[in-house]
């Protein structure tokens, strides 16, 4: 039996998607099609289900763990960012909710070769669909001191980016920086060690490093954006986040979006004509219980958040 990707908050992703007895969600982050066969062994055949995922490698765990729901799921290799193109290709206008478990999967973390782990030694790759060009190895190949310094400082809200930046320039000029593990050896020599410190020194310049491999916040934005000119009236959009940064995204998403008019306050009358085009379904954010956290650690940081369209 392969071990599978433990999939986060089940129970409240089928409490919120598994909704409505007839219609189409997506699942744009597959994976190993955990949350899908979820929905799918709880709802009755009428409820189909798209994957979609940039790693041709989950989609074929995926299709295999799957197999049973023949003739209600159906697959695409492909970035969410592209969901309309995705969804056009298979002749749909219209979907009835979707899901973003966002991030990397454990088998993605759990392969060496695949270059996400700071634990693992393999090539400083982290690209989630390994047709693309750019790896973290050509962005520390390539990248200023200053725009490096940025990226950690910004997507790994890595206070102590400018040391790290330095040491990774030190050990260059000795020679590349080839390995996972040489990295997060650098890294961890840079920063000064904590007692309190609950994280690997090297966690948030891995996080910096794998979000801009691959967008990861540019493309969340963009899927955002074009979800709501696919989702029917009623339909909701569910997205699980793992750090501040995603959560942010979706939080200010929702928000503008449940808000409508985006005119300034000053003006006695909206001139914008904004309406709004989402109702929050998660007055609070919903996250793991105990229980949940002690079986899969992975879910430990793991915050839900679902809304629905409405056509004002
Ligand atoms: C956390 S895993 C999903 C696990 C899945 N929900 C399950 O229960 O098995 C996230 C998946 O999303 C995929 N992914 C991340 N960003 C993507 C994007 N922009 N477009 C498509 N897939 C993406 C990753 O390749 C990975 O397989």
């Amino acid at each position: 039996m392969p071990v599978y990707h433990g999939s986060v908050l089940g129970d409240a992703v089928l409490q919120y998607l598994n909704f409505t007895e007839e219609g189409i969600i997506v699942d744009s982050t597959l994976g190993d099609g955990g949350h899908t066969e979820l929905l799918l062994k709880n709802s009755g055949p009428g409820f189909t289900m798209l994957g979609i995922d940039r790693d041709a490698e989950a989609l074929e765990r995926a299709k295999k763990r799957l197999a049973p729901y023949k003739g209600r799921v159906r697959f695409a290799h492909g970035n969410y960012s592209e969901l309309k193109n995705i969804l056009a290709g298979f002749g749909i206008s219209k979907i009835d909710g979707l899901l973003l478990d966002l991030g990397v999967s454990s088998p993605q973390i759990d392969t060496p070769e695949r270059g996400f782990s700071f634990m693992k030694t393999g090539p400083l790759d982290m690209r989630m669909d390994p047709t693309e060009e750019l790896t973290a190895a050509d962005l520390l190949k390539t990248l200023s001191d200053r725009d490096l310094e940025f990226l950690f400082r910004k997507y790994g809200e890595e206070r102590h980016a400018r040391r790290i930046v330095r040491a990774i320039r030190r050990a260059q000029a000795e020679g590349p920086i080839a390995t996972t593990t040489d990295l997060s050896a650098i890294v961890a020599r840079a920063v000064p060690t904590s007692r309190a410190a609950r994280i690997h020194p090297a966690t948030r310049v891995f996080q910096a490093l794998r979000i801009a491999v691959n967008r990861e916040l540019d493309h969340l934005k963009t899927v955002l954006a074009d979800s709501l000119d696919v989702l029917q009236e009623g339909a909701r959009v569910a997205v699980i986040s793992f750090h501040s940064l995603e959560d942010r995204i979706v939080k200010n998403f929702f928000r503008d979006e449940e808000k409508g008019c985006v005119c300034p306050p000053r003006l006695p009358v909206c001139v914008c004509g904004r309406k709004p085009r989402l109702k929050v379904l998660t007055r609070r954010v919903v996250v793991p219980m105990a229980g949940e956290i002690a079986a899969n650690h992975r879910s430990s940081s793991a915050k839900l958040r679902v809304a629905e369209r409405i056509y004002a």
